[in-house]
């Protein structure tokens, strides 16, 4: 059965934010542009983007153009922190940046809401939690989350809803497949495929949605057992992984991370003793991507007609996930997407990697401080971390 998301309890160091929450973006690239920035506008006025960062200048001055001259441009985040104060952070910087991008705002009193990966390690994680409000009593905060904008479409919703309450029966047996092309130009950009800049390959880079949504649906996992190769791209990180996942409950899956699959799909497929339930997508779903497939036994028109119908109708976006956020920002509690619930996919990345390059199983909650693989997805392991310059 899957797990609770952690409590929402507000603490006595926090600030809950005025609204309009006053907004800031950092990184104004390619996914702040073109999914952050429709996901501020369409919140109403719960949420104003008042400052842009960007180290590139041009960028910056087209991301002005689009969002409007009264957003102020800086070309530093501790200049914009100290100028706006602002109540939000969203974060579409490249990943290295990340974790430290995160605690500057943290310190400066903003939540944050981070592009995948929230940063490159456990130990990073960890630095990061510890930046967080704390949480005993009182209204909480600042926080910081994950973008993982496919837990938040209805057809998710809805999905883990019907597995919690056990109406489809037992999870019996689960695959997990992001199965994506990149070409030889895609890995021209020099940070892509590095450990250092990127953080792993389509393990930790592509199919991390799909992961994530996977351990979302069905809860604690237990062990993992992997494989990774290097079979096209000349680069540092895998280009291939693949997995056997126990969950706590018995629950079994496997995983596939590709970025050399010529048919791209993206699918989660859960069988369960009732029915099966199964997402194809790409990039982003909405409720006609969910399939609900009855047991023979279970040929019950209404009740299948209820799985085929989530209440709502909200593709997966970052939207979807704002909307959450934002909720969160104003009851001053830990949001969706932060803390046990970001930790814990980073942790199964983890795992996956340690396991895939040790050759051996590895148990969730065996990764600490003293593991090489807590501070990086490589461990240090000959065959896989950057050779000393
Ligand atoms: N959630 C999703 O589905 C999704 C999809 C694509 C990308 N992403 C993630 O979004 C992040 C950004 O990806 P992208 O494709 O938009 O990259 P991008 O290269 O298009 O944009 C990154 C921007 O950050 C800027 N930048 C670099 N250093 C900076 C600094 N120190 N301060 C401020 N700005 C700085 C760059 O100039 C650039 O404009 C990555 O972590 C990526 O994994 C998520």
């Amino acid at each position: 059965m899957p797990a609770a998301e952690p409590a929402a309890e507000p603490s006595p160091t926090g600030t809950t934010p005025s609204f309009p929450v006053r907004a800031a973006v950092v990184g104004t690239g390619g996914i702040v542009t073109g999914s952050h920035l429709p996901a501020l506008r369409g919140m109403g006025d719960r949420v104003r983007l008042v400052a842009a960062v960007d180290t590139d200048p041009a960028r910056l001055a087209a991301f002005r153009d689009r969002a409007g001259e009264d957003v102020t441009g800086y070309g530093g985040l501790d200049e914009m922190l100290a100028a706006e104060r602002p109540g939000l952070v969203l974060l579409g910087t490249p990943p290295a940046l990340h974790a430290e991008q995160t605690r500057a705002a943290l310190r400066a009193g903003a939540w944050v809401l981070c592009e995948k990966p929230l940063c490159l390690s456990l130990a990073e994680y960890d630095t990061i939690a510890a930046a967080e409000g704390t949480e005993e009593g009182g209204p909480g905060g600042p926080y910081a989350s994950v973008v993982f904008q496919h837990r938040y479409g209805s057809g998710a919703v809805h999905a883990r809803e019907l597995l919690r309450s056990g109406e489809l029966g037992r999870p019996l047996v689960a695959h997990c497949q992001t199965t994506w092309y990149r070409d030889r130009a895609y890995y021209s950009v020099p940070w892509r495929g590095r450990w250092a800049t990127e953080g792993g390959g389509p393990t930790m880079g592509h199919g991390i949605h799909q992961m994530d949504l996977l351990l979302h649906l069905l809860g604690e996992w237990e062990e993992v057992r992997a494989m990774a190769g290097r079979l096209v791209h000349d680069v540092e990180s895998e280009d291939v992984s693949t997995a056997l996942v126990r969950f706590a409950d018995g629950t079994m899956a496997t995983v596939v991370n590709s970025v050399l699959s010529p048919d791209e799909v993206s699918r989660i497929r859960i069988d369960c003793a009732h029915a099966t339930v199964e997402l194809t997508h790409l990039y982003g779903h909405a409720n006609d991507d969910w399939a609900y497939t009855p047991a023979v036994h279970r040929r019950d028109d209404a009740r299948t007609a209820h799985w085929r119908s989530p209440a709502a109708d909200v593709p997966s976006s970052h939207a979807a996930q704002l909307d959450g956020f934002l909720d969160a920002m104003a009851k001053g509690v830990r949001p969706p997407g932060s803390g046990v619930a970001a930790r814990r996919t980073l942790e199964f990345l983890a795992a996956l990697y340690k396991s895939a390059f040790t050759g051996q199983p590895v148990r969730a909650g065996e990764i600490g401080p003293e593991d090489p693989y807590y501070h990086a997805m490589h461990g240090n392991h000959p065959d896989w971390a950057p050779k000393e310059q």
